[in-house]
């Protein structure tokens, strides 16, 4: 017998234009928490879809405990005891919690000993037991719909616990939680390791790796670089072996340069469906070349004050002045005419057309306009040269370059595809939400790099995130809100990152 749990030999894995998994050879010891690290596009995820029987290997072999197998389907991972928590949820939004954790394997009675139905009862109790027995509290009769996202990785993580899963695989399962949330998160992976799970973990923050990992394997462009001990490596190292080059963790930037205002809200109060004051009487202001950040926990209202500026979101009353124009009831398509730029937090659902292909996502927001299009003809042409150019400009990754599907795209390439976009745009106002979100150390520098550097040209840039070290790097102004208020303004050299947080929870008012 081997050591390991799992092998993966000589694994290779082609898409059109791109080999994702070039001659990968990794081994995964049983009861130990193996990281993946790489950059957005380096094969991760292929990596582990490959091992939970999503997508068949082109060239090598699988060994799971000594035996070679031949992973054929998602339910043959699951009979391996493999089970997958994938980077975007595979949930069906209109079922139950329960419904969604059976659905395959529904546990099946006969009534009357003749006509066959779903053991709903017999169901619920048991996926309660083991959300008590692992500390992943839910309600099984919740529909989908109804949940939070870190609620829904809950019953991702469930579903796989479910089906008895021995070796849990978590990608990127930290990229779209909270700072507290991820605390959670990394505590219950700690406990399935106790309880002896083996765990494969792709994320690209280093704390967290350095935290719980035991051992890190690094991948660039297709192929394994090295598999690192954790405790024994930096993540400063870590960093340069993943990017191929020195990252810096901080951005260098002068002193903002403040021209005319262009963004003015005035007692901005937003409600949510249920009628609920989310956004209570805020008011703030942009000027050119100032990076104005909005700090705070989750959900306290900053995701509505951007939706509320970009058109998203109704505004039950104050104002929205962009450039000393009320814009407050405007619709959509004339806001962005008027000059903004968008973001947003779901790049998935809210950001991208993922049937379509780069280049027309890409163009989405001019399309209507010359030179893509002349007497309502489009230019395609026109489209592939935008396209070609963004992409070499902020090295968007994809195997057939513009006609790359973006669905197929690996997350943090998408990413960077909403901002060459938007980018692009040039808009004198660009609101950026949760714009590092799932996307590389290398690349996140970049960002950072462009946002200020649209700043220096003038621009107003509206920054929300939750991550305050990326807040209290770049911001020149920030405003922290708590339960829907702006809780202080000021200018980012006059606070601490200790006195944002205490802002942050309420305890602090300005
Ligand atoms: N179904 C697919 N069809 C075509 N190309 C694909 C498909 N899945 C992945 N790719 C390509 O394979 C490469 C590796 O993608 P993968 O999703 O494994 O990257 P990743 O390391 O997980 O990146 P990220 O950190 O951004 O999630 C990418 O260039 C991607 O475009
Ligand atoms: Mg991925």
């Amino acid at each position: 017998m081997s050591d390991y749990i799992v092998e993966m030999k000589h694994i290779t894995k082609r898409f059109p234009g791109i080999v994702a998994n070039d001659d990968v050879s990794i081994g995964i010891k049983k009861g130990e928490i193996f990281a993946l690290l790489g950059e957005n596009g380096a094969g991760k995820s292929t990596l582990m879809s490959i091992l939970s029987g999503m997508y068949e290997p082109d060239e090598g072999e699988v060994y799971i405990r000594g035996e070679k197998v031949q992973i054929s389907s998602p339910n043959h991972a699951a009979k391996l005891n493999i089970g997958m928590v994938h980077q975007h949820f595979k949930l069906v939004p209109d079922y139950t919690i329960t419904e969604n954790i059976i659905l395959g394997i529904e546990p099946m009675k006969r009534f009357a000993g003749i006509f066959p139905y779903v053991d709903i009862q017999s169901a619920n109790r048991k996926i309660e037991e083991l959300s008590k027995s692992f500390g992943l509290e839910v309600d099984p009769k919740k529909r989908i719909t109804d949940l939070t996202v870190s609620m829904q990785q809950r019953v991702e993580i469930l579903k796989v616990l479910y089906r008895e899963a021995e070796i849990l695989i978590f990608d990127e399962p930290t990229a779209v939680l909270t700072p507290q949330e991820i605390e959670f998160l990394l505590d219950i992976i700690e406990g399935l390791r106790q309880g002896g799970k083996t765990i494969i973990l792709i994320t690209h923050k280093l704390d967290e790796i350095k935290k719980v990992a035991d051992r890190c394997a690094v991948l660039n462009k297709g192929k394994l670089i090295d598999v690192l001990d954790v405790k024994e490596t930096s993540t400063n190292y870590m960093a340069q072996l993943m990017v191929g080059r020195e990252v810096s963790f901080e951005s260098a930037k002068t002193p903002a340069q403040m021209k005319d205002e262009v963004l003015k809200v005035e007692n901005l109060t937003v409600k949510n469906e249920d009628g609920f004051e989310v956004v209570k009487d805020v008011s703030f202001s942009i000027r050119g070349g100032e990076i104005f950040a909005i700090a705070g926990v989750a959900d306290n209202g900053q995701v509505e004050i951007a939706d509320a500026i970009a058109g998203l979101t109704k505004v039950s009353s104050g104002k929205i002045l962009l450039n000393e124009q009320d814009i407050t009831d405007e619709r959509i398509r004339k806001r962005t005419e008027a000059g903004i730029s968008y973001i947003p937090e779901d790049r998935q659902s809210v950001g991208l057309i993922l049937d379509f292909d780069v280049a027309t996502n890409l163009a989405l927001k001019q399309y209507y306009k010359e030179p893509f299009s002349r007497n309502g003809i489009l230019n395609k042409e026109e489209f592939d040269q935008f396209g070609n150019r963004l992409i070499e400009k902020y090295d968007i990754r994809s195997g057939q370059g513009i006609q790359t599907q973006v669905r197929s795209m690996s997350g943090g390439n998408q990413q960077k595809a909403i901002i060459a976009r938007e980018i692009e745009l040039q808009s004198p106002l660009m609101i950026f939400v949760q714009p590092t979100r799932g996307v590389d150390i290398g690349a996140i520098e970049n960002i950072h790099k462009m946002m200020i550097q649209e700043r220096d040209k003038g621009k107003a840039i509206l920054l929300v995130s939750l991550e305050l070290d990326e807040i209290m790097d770049v911001a020149d102004t920030i405003g922290v809100i708590y339960n829907g208020r702006l809780q202080k303004v000021a200018s980012s050299e006059s606070l601490t990152k200790n006195e944002v947080g205490e802002y942050m929870m309420g305890a602090k008012h300005g």
